[in-house]
């Protein structure tokens, strides 16, 4: 019988070791970083909310994103393919569960891409005036107005479109010229332009202020199980593991590369951007609280969309240079958020062409199309935040930590596959692991993980 993986073109390949690096930052690197971390932080011990994180970093966040790496390079497919040929139908299920979870954050992730790149132009103009909360649900999503009237076009349509043409261009275009080219230009430019906007916010008066609310740690809060949960709810999210975007994107890596070293260069390299990100963000705060004569306790809303849509607008009309901020905020932010919507939709993608032997183009064009008119149903016609909050729930706090589960249970313990991945990420990387990686992986990762979706199911079910 036909070698039906002869209908698939030979995989292609990064470049090197800097182009693999710069995208798996650029998914890991996203909106989880600005408008997730600094706030879940200050509200989960401050700066003793880093001890639980580091923890969740080394036990549990390394060694998901190893196996990851190992199942996408050793077994060399797309997720369901990947795991089919590593341990069959249950393999192949398992897969396509995350592929699942992809498609549903695709739809989210890229309505806040739009956002975001609006109010990069809005910046100039400082366009939301001052009921910045106002501004945001009322003139721009227009949750009062009714969608079934003949004039209802809502201002985010236009730039959702553009949101789902550029990305699905990149992808068009292939790894290496695609993906590949995106990251290199993006991630580069993310780095400098946020320095920029840290360092300036760290001028501030009233940064130091915010920094002292950020960092002072409250150490009863150790004492809590959900900061725990909280900590490895924030690794997982942000270092995109269990996702099956590292399988997919270190499928794509040559047969000797160094692959642990670049995982450490990746997990690192996101947690100190998050960690910038948390700087920069309650040092801005320090200044709006300092103007407005109040401690940052007694300000709102801290994170995800209230954070960047209400209070950060409302915190650049009062600053000096404000338009430039807001325009480097929200220029971060959109690439931020670009390089990891590519992450998530290529793991889409890579399915689909193993599966049926599609080329990239048509996956690209017609499940990514599919994609797209559903988002702008969805984003065009309600004001999306109900949508934004019910995925979120679902797929970032269930899914993955499910996906978590079922995939270390069934690598480690039902396949038994620990020590032929471990030989092979050694075989090939410079930081070799070996059995403390199997006993995290196999052990650790899955009682904690197991714990943790218990709690979630029990909450969800209250
Ligand atoms: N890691 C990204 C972030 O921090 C989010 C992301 C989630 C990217 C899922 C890809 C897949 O925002």
């Amino acid at each position: 019988a036909a070698d039906p993986r002869a209908a698939v073109p030979q995989r292609e390949q990064w470049t090197g070791q800097v182009g693999f690096i710069l995208s798996a930052l650029g998914s890991a690197v996203g909106l989880g970083n600005i408008w997730r971390f600094p706030g879940v932080a200050y509200e989960s011990g401050g700066g003793a909310f880093l001890i639980p994180y580091v923890v969740a970093l080394i036990t549990a966040g390394i060694p998901i994103l190893f196996l990851d790496y190992a199942i996408g390079h050793r077994f060399r497919g797309s997720v369901p393919l990947a795991l089919k040929r590593l341990g069959g139908k249950l393999g192949e299920g398992l897969g396509w569960f995350q592929v699942a979870i992809c498609v549903f954050i695709s739809i989210y992730y890229t309505a806040v891409l739009a956002w975001s790149s609006s109010y990069f132009v809005f910046s100039f103009d400082l366009r939301w005036g001052d009921d910045t909360a106002g501004f945001f649900t009322g003139d721009y999503l227009q949750t009062a107005a009714s969608p079934f009237t003949l004039d209802f076009v809502p201002a985010v349509m236009i730039p959702l479109a553009i949101a789902w043409i550029v990305t699905l261009g990149i992808l068009a275009a292939g790894v290496v010229k695609g993906i590949q080219r995106a990251n290199i230009i993006f991630i580069p430019l993310l780095i400098v332009g946020f320095l920029i906007l840290v360092v300036y916010a760290l001028t501030l008066p009233g940064a130091m202020d915010g920094l002292n609310a950020f960092f002072t740690p409250d150490f009863a809060a150790l004492a809590d199980p959900n900061v725990w949960i909280a900590a490895y709810g924030q690794i997982f999210f942000s270092l995109s593991v269990a996702f099956g975007i590292m399988i997919t994107y270190s499928s794509y890596r040559r047969r000797r590369s160094n692959m642990t070293g670049a995982g450490l260069v990746v997990a690192f390299g996101n947690s100190s951007f998050e960690l910038l990100a948390g700087i920069g963000v309650f040092a801005t705060l320090g200044f709006f609280a300092f103007q407005q004569g109040v401690g940052i306790a007694e300000l709102e809303g801290l994170t995800g969309v209230g954070l960047s849509f209400m209070t950060f607008p409302a915190i650049v009309s009062q600053m000096p240079g404000g338009a430039w901020f807001g325009a480097l905020f929200f220029g971060s932010l959109t690439l931020a958020g670009l390089t990891s919507l590519i992450s998530i939709l290529e793991v889409v993608i890579a399915s689909l062409r193993d599966k049926f032997g599609w080329t990239r183009r048509n996956a690209v064009l017609g499940f990514g199309g599919i994609l797209a008119v559903i988002s702008l149903v969805l984003f065009g016609t309600t004001s999306g935040l109900t949508a934004l909050d019910t995925i979120d729930a679902w797929s970032n706090q269930l899914g993955i930590v499910a996906s978590a589960v079922g995939m270390t249970i069934v690598v480690m313990w039902v396949r038994r596959k620990g020590p032929e991945l471990a030989r092979h990420l050694s075989a090939v990387s410079t930081f070799k692991v070996g059995i403390l990686w199997q006993i995290f992986t196999s052990v650790l990762a899955p009682l904690v993980l197991g714990y943790m979706l218990i709690a979630k199911i029990v909450d969800f079910l209250q």
